[in-house]
This record gives C-alpha cells, structure tokens and sequence, in this order.
C-alpha cells in the first residue's frame, strides 16, 4: 500500500458519499470555487464554451484576439469594444441560478467557509450570500474608478455611460474610467491574496462551472489539502480534479448536479425555497 498517500475519506466517489459526509458534520468548512459556468442558465453566456461562449460572439467587435476586451493595454487605447460588451453584462437584468441559492443555503447552515468567484456578475450577491463570505477574485461592476488617477467614479454615472454606449472620462484627470473588473495584466484584489490560505483549512472544497485556465484562480483547488474530498461540478472535466482519492466528479449541468447533491442531502425542498424567493 503507498502510504503516502492518506486513506481515502469518502466511501466511494459518488454524490451519495459527499452527502454522507457533510451529514456527518465532517464539512463543516467548505470551500466553494465559482466560474461564469453558473451563471449560464441566468441567461449569461460563458467565456469558452464553444459557440455559445462569449469569445466565441466577439466578432462584431473586431478584436485583434478575444480576450483583447478584457485587456487593460488594449482598453486603453480602444475602450469602445468594452463598453460594447458592458452594455450587454450590466447587472441588475439577470436572476441568479438554483446553484448561486446552493451556496447562500451552505451559508445558512453554517458551513460556508468562502466562496471564491471569477464571475462579475454580483449574482452571488443577490442570492443573499453575505459580502463577508465572498471573494471577487476578478473583481466586479460594483465600483468604478479611473484606470489612470484612480479617482473614484459614481455608479449614476456610469450607468448613464452604459445605457448611452459613451465613454466615461475622469473629471479630474480626463483618463478613462473602468467599473473594477480585473483586466489581463492588472493585478487582483488584495483580499483575493489575503485569503489564500483558506483552501488549505477547508474540509471539503466544491469546484462548480469554470474552466480552471486563467491563474492565479485556477491553482485554488491545489492549494486544498490531501485527504480533504473536492468535489467537481462541471460540464468537462478542468485543472488536476479527479487525480485526488477524494475527488468525485460530476461531470454535466451543475443545476442537476446540485439538484442531485441535494436531494442526497435531503435538502432539495429547502433549496428549491431558497432560490424561489430570488
Ligand atoms: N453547467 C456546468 N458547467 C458549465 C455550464 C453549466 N451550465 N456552462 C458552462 N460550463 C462550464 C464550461 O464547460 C467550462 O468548463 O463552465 C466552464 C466555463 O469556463 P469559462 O468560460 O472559461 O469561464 P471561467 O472559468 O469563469 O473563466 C475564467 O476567464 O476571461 C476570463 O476573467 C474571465 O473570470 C473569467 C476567467
């Protein structure tokens, strides 16, 4: 037996395991780890998904490669493609999802450690998981600034911008002004680094609806410990999930697979409230 490796901590790699586990109080700090994934069934298109992700739909903005909106050098020399895209990924359009209620339930039964999102949606938010609970690794609309004097910027004015497709200008600067969403080549919210440790002090980690390729996000599930259970819910298998003992898979919808989980928990009832009321 290589006993390098700790025995594994699930009866077996299934839902049903992860469910036992949490009902035996075991979980009782999870980690969760969010992509745009969740928030597709919100009518919110992914990045990379084939055809219907957003790098995909980028052609009108005649990018020199798609990535190039969310570029900060880029921005700064043509900021009209982001403001294009912008118009479209306002929040306060969309609901969130079953799975965004899944996270505010783990808050309310008190086993939410922290939840680590790259969406900028603020969906998170208004399925009620509480500002303290959430870390936006990339940032999101909820504040603007401008990118050179960093003077802060109000949201009525920006919206005005938005709605009107114009470009915001700093009054004190006259540089352009951008809602603190993390571009390609800025660096990310210093809360993202002071909670890195807390991966490794989970005891149970839930990957849901990303990609794992952008860094330093994607080395999350990593940083969390041998013999603690991750639990992968994605349309393809992403990152090293799945080479642990203690990794179960779920590959599909995460609707279903949290709908599933939770009926394995016998939480589906309470779920289902939950996200009615959003
Ligand atoms: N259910 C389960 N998985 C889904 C669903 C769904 N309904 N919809 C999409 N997915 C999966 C896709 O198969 C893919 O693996 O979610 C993942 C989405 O990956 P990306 O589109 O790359 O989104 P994300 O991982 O959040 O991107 C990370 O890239 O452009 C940057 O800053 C941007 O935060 C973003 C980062």
């Amino acid at each position: 037996v290589d006993d390098s490796v700790p025995p594994a901590t699930l009866t077996n790699r299934t839902i049903e395991a992860v469910a036992d586990y949490i009902k035996s109080g075991a979980a009782d700090k999870i980690v969760v780890m969010t992509g745009a994934g969740i928030s597709t069934s919100a009518g919110i298109p992914d990045f990379r998904s084939p055809e219907t992700g957003l790098y995909a739909n980028l052609a009108r903005l005649n990018l020199p490669y798609a990535e190039a909106v969310f570029d900060i050098s880029y921005f700064r020399e043509k900021p009209e493609p982001f403001y294009t895209l912008a118009h479209e990924l306002y929040p306060g359009k969309y609901r969130p999802t079953i799975t965004h209620s899944f996270v505010k339930l783990l808050h309310d039964k008190g086993l939410l450690l922290k939840l680590f999102t790259q969406n900028i949606d603020c969906l998170e938010r208004e399925a009620g998981v509480p500002d303290d609970k959430i870390i936006e690794a990339h940032g999101s609309f909820a504040r603007q600034s401008c990118i050179e004097c960093r003077a802060p910027y109000t949201e009525e004015e920006m919206k005005a911008h938005i709605e009107a497709k114009t470009i915001p200008r700093c009054h004190s600067c006259q540089g352009l002004v951008k809602p603190e969403i993390v571009f390609f080549g800025e660096q990310l919210p210093a809360e993202f680094f002071r909670a890195r440790d807390l991966p490794a002090e989970s005891n149970l980690a839930i990957v849901i609806g990303t990609s794992l390729t952008v860094q330093p996000f994607a080395s999350l599930p990593g940083m969390v410990q041998d013999g603690t259970p991750r639990i992968l819910l994605n349309k393809e298998r992403v990152g090293g999930l799945g080479g642990r003992p203690d990794d179960v898979l779920v590959l599909g919808d995460c609707d279903d697979g949290v709908r599933r989980l939770c009926d394995a928990l016998g939480w589906r009832d309470e779920l289902e409230a939950l996200w009615a009321e959003t």
